[in-house]
Formats: C-alpha cells, sequence, structure tokens
C-alpha cells in the first residue's frame, strides 16, 4: 500500500506540469524575486490557507500563521515576519484573518488544562477578560466564541499597531492594517472594519516619538 503522504509529491508534479502548460514562464518570473503586496497572519488551521480563500497566486502574499492568530510582542518568529513584510517587502496591507470555528478560541474560552498549549492561549484569555462584560452578555455559547473570534482580531490588529515597526512604517510610507474573519460554513471572508493606518488611530501611550 502507497502512503499518503506521496500523494502531496504526486499533486505537486501535476500542479507544476498544469501551471507551466498555463505559463511557460510562470517558476521562471517567480525564481527571479517577490514583490507581495499583503502580508497575511492568520490561523495554522488547515481550512483557512490565505491564497485559496483569497484567490491568489505564489508571490502574492506573505505569510505568517499560528494558532488562533496571535500577535505577541516576544514572538520572535512573528516580529521577524512582519519585520521583513513591512521594511523589506514594503507591502502595503497586513491583514489579520481569525475564523469562525476556531480551536485555539474555543480551547480559551475553557477552565481545561492544555498542557503547554496553555501559554500561548492566555493572551486569547486576556482579550476575553477585557472584553469580559459585552462577552458574557451573549448568552448564546456559539455567538459568544464568534465575537471572541471577532474581537481577538482587533486586538490582535491593536497589538500590531503598537510596535515600532508599524509606526516607523507609519511615519515614512503608507500601511493599512486589517482585520477580517473567515466564515468556515460560507467561505467568506468577513471586514471587520478595524482598519488603522496612521499613528491617531492608537491610544496615546502607545505612541512613540520617532
Ligand atoms: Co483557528
Amino acid at each position: 500500500m502507497k502512503e499518503s503522504y506521496q500523494k502531496l509529491l504526486r499533486n505537486n508534479r501535476e500542479w507544476a506540469k498544469s501551471e507551466l502548460a498555463k505559463d511557460k514562464t510562470f517558476f521562471e518570473k517567480l525564481s527571479a524575486g517577490q514583490s507581495p503586496e499583503y502580508l497575511w497572519i492568520g490561523c495554522s488551521d488547515s481550512r483557512v490557507p490565505a491564497n485559496d480563500v483569497t484567490g491568489t497566486k505564489p508571490g502574492e502574499i506573505f505569510v505568517h500563521r499560528n494558532i488562533a492568530n496571535v500577535v505577541i510582542q516576544t514572538d520572535m518568529n512573528l516580529l521577524s515576519v512582519l519585520y521583513f513584510a513591512v521594511d523589506i517587502l514594503k507591502v502595503k496591507h497586513v491583514i489579520v484573518c481569525g475564523h469562525y470555528g476556531c480551536g485555539g478560541v474555543n480551547a480559551a474560552m475553557q477552565n481545561k488544562d492544555f498542557g503547554f498549549v496553555n501559554n500561548w492561549l492566555r493572551s486569547i484569555k486576556e482579550v476575553y477578560a477585557k472584553h469580559k462584560r459585552e462577552l458574557e452578555s451573549i448568552n448564546n455559547i456559539e455567538m459568544r466564541e464568534e465575537k471572541l473570534v471577532e474581537l481577538n482580531v482587533i486586538e490582535q490588529v491593536n497589538n500590531l499597531a503598537k510596535t515600532r515597526i508599524v509606526q516607523r512604517a507609519w511615519k515614512n510610507s503608507s500601511l493599512q492594517i486589517h482585520g477580517w474573519v473567515y466564515d468556515c460554513k460560507k467561505g467568506l471572508l468577513k471586514d471587520l472594519k478595524h482598519e488603522m493606518s496612521r499613528i491617531e488611530d492608537l491610544e496615546k501611550i502607545f505612541r512613540y516619538n520617532l
């Protein structure tokens, strides 16, 4: 019996062939370099692939994904991706995209012990604590969870704005940060309309004199 992973290698060969059939120079052009216009910060969930849900091709979106799409100020991985995307690639938009039915958000709403993952989920519990009154006014648990998914995205957009990387970009060029939620049941993206594009959008205490 063939191992299931071999299917992926076979698919890859077919995909490369079909792309070449459409455009002989497809890989040649891509190998010359990248200049994506967007940075996507999304959940690691296998059901929310950045390129597929946005109808974009290789080369169009720079991607960072982690459990429950959080922006943590000590996360070297996230900060390195953000720095490279903003300072070097000069992306114009950063999109934080959460999704309804997020296992990470669901876990953070419980008091269950998830072992090592507790550390990662704690920042979502902080979002919950901050918006406790609004969340607990929603009696339907599924709807409360959906609200936390949205609030989590909004707080992560705010966290991006608090970084020196984003504030420098606002000073020297233009950069927009957006908060979106993907609805797995419909396949549709929802813009939460929580856009930040200038230092004035951020609470004063977090602004740096750059
Ligand atoms: Co998720």
